[in-house]
């Protein structure tokens, strides 16, 4: 099948112009199920690697390496939520990996959690539809919280934390992963390139934050010991690689439309000059409650 433009993706870039009260649902929705960047199917976020990007067979074991190791944070058998769970696919590898007693989970895209009623049903999970800063649970009522890949989304890390705090009783453990900025851009190409990745994604400003910002958010939310590890060179440094490859090969064998694959290798060129140039990293934090 070609890859080509949807309906979806024209309501994403009309929406570049002026994105919604709910970003993240417009750009999630546009990108549907079958995204031509993910991974594998299912599977939204960048992997964890073995190898430098360039073995594509390493594509369909880096996400759920990613899920699994964050994962194995969590406390066994106990009340788990996940946060911006994506298609799902993270959900039944979350499960095998905490046996959690019950495992909920919150996304804003309605159309995510319907697409994903299958995994949900393996995992055993409850879904809920709604924002991470304002988490429709009880005080006190989870053991561990993980959110794999979502919270630059969020419209503020400190409202998140907050209510990650609220929700999760003492001694319970947050396991989450995000893509810090480590510095604003210098010059036209770097601006260019961090401005319409922020469009793109339905981003504003307040996205970009530091890992010692981040860390310091969830400590001020009353989060112990927040432990930060920097993995970009495991996660964003392949990534990028396997897609340039995967791009090369859609062209060679004409599967994508032409603007689509132009669009396409645009976006890789601007995340590629922003990870380059160390503007962006990624991070997984563990903190305890
Ligand atoms: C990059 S995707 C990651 C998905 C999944 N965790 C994965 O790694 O495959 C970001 C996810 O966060 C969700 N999301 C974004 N903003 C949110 C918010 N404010 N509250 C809850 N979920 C949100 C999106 O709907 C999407 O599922």
């Amino acid at each position: 099948m070609t890859a080509s433009w949807t309906s979806e993706n024209l309501r994403h870039a009309i929406g570049m112009l002026r994105f919604g009260g709910r970003p993240a649902e417009t750009v999630y929705d546009s990108i549907g199920e079958d995204f031509f960047l993910a991974l594998a199917p299912g599977w939204l976020n960048l992997g964890l690697w073995q190898g430098d990007g360039s073995d594509a067979a390493e594509a369909a074991e880096a996400p759920r390496r990613l899920v699994e190791r964050m994962a194995a944070d969590l406390p066994k058998g106990g009340v788990i939520l996940d946060v911006g769970n994506g298609l799902a696919a993270q959900d039944p590898v979350i499960a095998g990996v905490a046996e959690p007693r019950q495992l909920i989970v919150l996304n804003i895209t309605m159309s995510q959690l319907r697409a994903g009623r299958e995994a949900l049903a393996e995992a055993g999970a409850r879904a809920v539809n709604g924002d991470a800063t304002r988490i429709p649970l009880r005080d006190a009522c989870l053991d561990g919280l993980i959110s794999v890949e979502a919270a630059f989304h969020f419209p503020s890390r400190d409202r998140f934390f907050r209510e990650a705090y609220r929700v999760m009783r003492p001694g319970g453990i947050l396991t989450m992963s995000d893509i810090p900025t480590n510095r604003y851009p210098r010059g036209a190409r770097e601006g260019l390139a961090a401005f319409s990745q922020l469009r793109v994604w339905g981003l504003g400003r307040r996205a970009a934050a530091t890992p010692r910002q981040i860390a310091a958010s969830a400590e001020r939310a009353g989060f112990k010991d927040v432990q930060v590890e920097m993995v970009g060179e495991r996660v964003i440094g392949p990534a990028l690689r396997f897609v340039r490859g995967r791009l090369d090969r859609a062209h060679a064998g004409r599967e994508m439309a032409r603007s689509y694959e132009l669009a396409a290798r645009i976006m890789v060129a601007q995340v590629d000059l922003l990870w380059e140039r160390g503007i962006i990293d990624y991070l997984f934090l563990r903190a305890v409650r």
